[in-house]
């Protein structure tokens, strides 16, 4: 274990049996569809990695970037500094995201979408923070439920450190206290 890790929260054996789970269950969601997965970067694109090669229906990926985040707290100021590649036009679009915190990112992002006439939009979240949540938002499919604690790994950053844990671990508080 990353000597700044206090504790795992997630396993690799875990997330395994998560991206297998999910997407087992949107394969056969969007069996009849043309689905659009929308991931947002940087932190979702381990799981977007990994939840892909779990779905088998047909489906096409893009890339979206935004940032709400400078530290370890949110700004609440949501910033777009990438746009989709395809036209959400009339696609099903199925958001990938590495956590759903306080839900300002990902309500930005649904009504975005929304308002470029995607036929529908759902949520996949592979953690879900439901205690600091601020928007009015729901994840339609949920990898886990974590702790109000700052984690990092599988793709989670602290500025911009330790995405490359192939695990989810909680950053002991010391890092941040020495900042
Ligand atoms: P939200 O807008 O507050 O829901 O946060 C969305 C983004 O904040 C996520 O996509 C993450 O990049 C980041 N975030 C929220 N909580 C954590 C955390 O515990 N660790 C690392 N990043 C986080
Ligand atoms: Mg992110």
């Amino acid at each position: 274990m990353h000597e700044d890790v206090e504790k795992i929260l997630v396993s690799e054996e875990e997330i395994k049996e998560i991206c297998k789970r999910l997407g087992e269950e949107i394969s056969r969601d969007y069996a009849d569809k043309k689905l659009l997965l929308v991931s947002v970067l940087k932190g979702a694109v381990v799981f977007m990695a990994d939840i892909m090669r779990n779905i088998t229906c047909e489906c096409e990926i893009d890339f979206m970037a935004v940032s709400s985040y400078s530290n370890s707290k949110t700004t609440g100021v949501v910033k777009f500094k990438k746009d989709l590649d395809i036209d959400p036009d009339g696609r099903d679009i199925l958001i990938i995201e590495d956590i759903l915190d306080s839900g300002i990112t990902l309500s930005y992002l649904k009504n975005v979408l929304l308002q470029r006439n995607a036929a529908s939009i759902k949520i996949c979240a592979f953690l879900d923070k439901p205690a600091n949540r601020q928007a009015d938002i729901t994840a339609d499919y949920v990898g886990k439920v974590v702790p109000d604690e700052f984690v990092v790994g599988y793709g989670l950053d602290y500025n911009e450190k330790y995405r490359n844990l192939p695990y989810v671990g909680a950053l002991s508080p010391k890092v941040y206290a020495d900042k």
